[in-house]
């Protein structure tokens, strides 16, 4: 099969659990080894900032304004949603000019990790049965756009 036989939730929600291992995997090494695992976390942090920008910006070229236009009474949740990735986008910037990881490192990752639990939620729980409900079609052609400008998106970051 096709890698996009994934529909555009399906491959988003993907994202979404990729991040949320990194965010477990990040707390785990934090509370097990904080002096030994420093420079692994600082790995982890740097990784998760990646996904989630990449994440978050094919979100907002693709998948946000599709649903807007198909479904025009996702507005204030997509409004929402828009301001959330900018609160995330402002605690990003400060976990990567935080330097090594440490006590203020871990609780920026924390924030982060409740910050972005919360909107995962919505777009689970909210977004995607919109998007379900009122774009059944274009979610399969949705899926295609979504990886390709994510796989260029990456490489471009490489
Ligand atoms: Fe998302
Ligand atoms: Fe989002």
């Amino acid at each position: 099969m096709p890698m996009f036989d994934m529909d555009a939730c399906e491959l988003l929600d993907a994202d979404h659990l990729a991040v949320k291992h990194l965010f477990v995997e990040y707390a785990r090494l934090a509370t097990a080894m904080p002096q030994e695992s420093a420079g692994d976390r600082q790995q982890i942090a740097m990784r998760i900032c990646e996904a989630l920008t990449v994440h978050a910006q094919i979100e907002e070229e693709i998948f946000y304004p599709a649903l807007r236009e198909a479904v025009p009474e996702a507005a204030d949740l997509l409004d929402e949603a828009e301001e959330e990735h900018q609160q995330a986008k402002d605690l990003i910037a400060r976990i990567q000019a935080s330097g090594s990881a440490g006590p203020e490192m871990d609780e920026l990752v924390a924030e982060l990790a409740r910050e972005i639990e919360h909107h995962v939620k919505e777009e689970r729980d909210e977004l995607f049965p919109k998007a379900r409900a009122g774009m059944p079609g274009q979610l399969g052609p949705l899926a295609e756009q979504l990886r390709e400008r994510q796989q260029a998106l990456m490489a471009a970051a490489a």
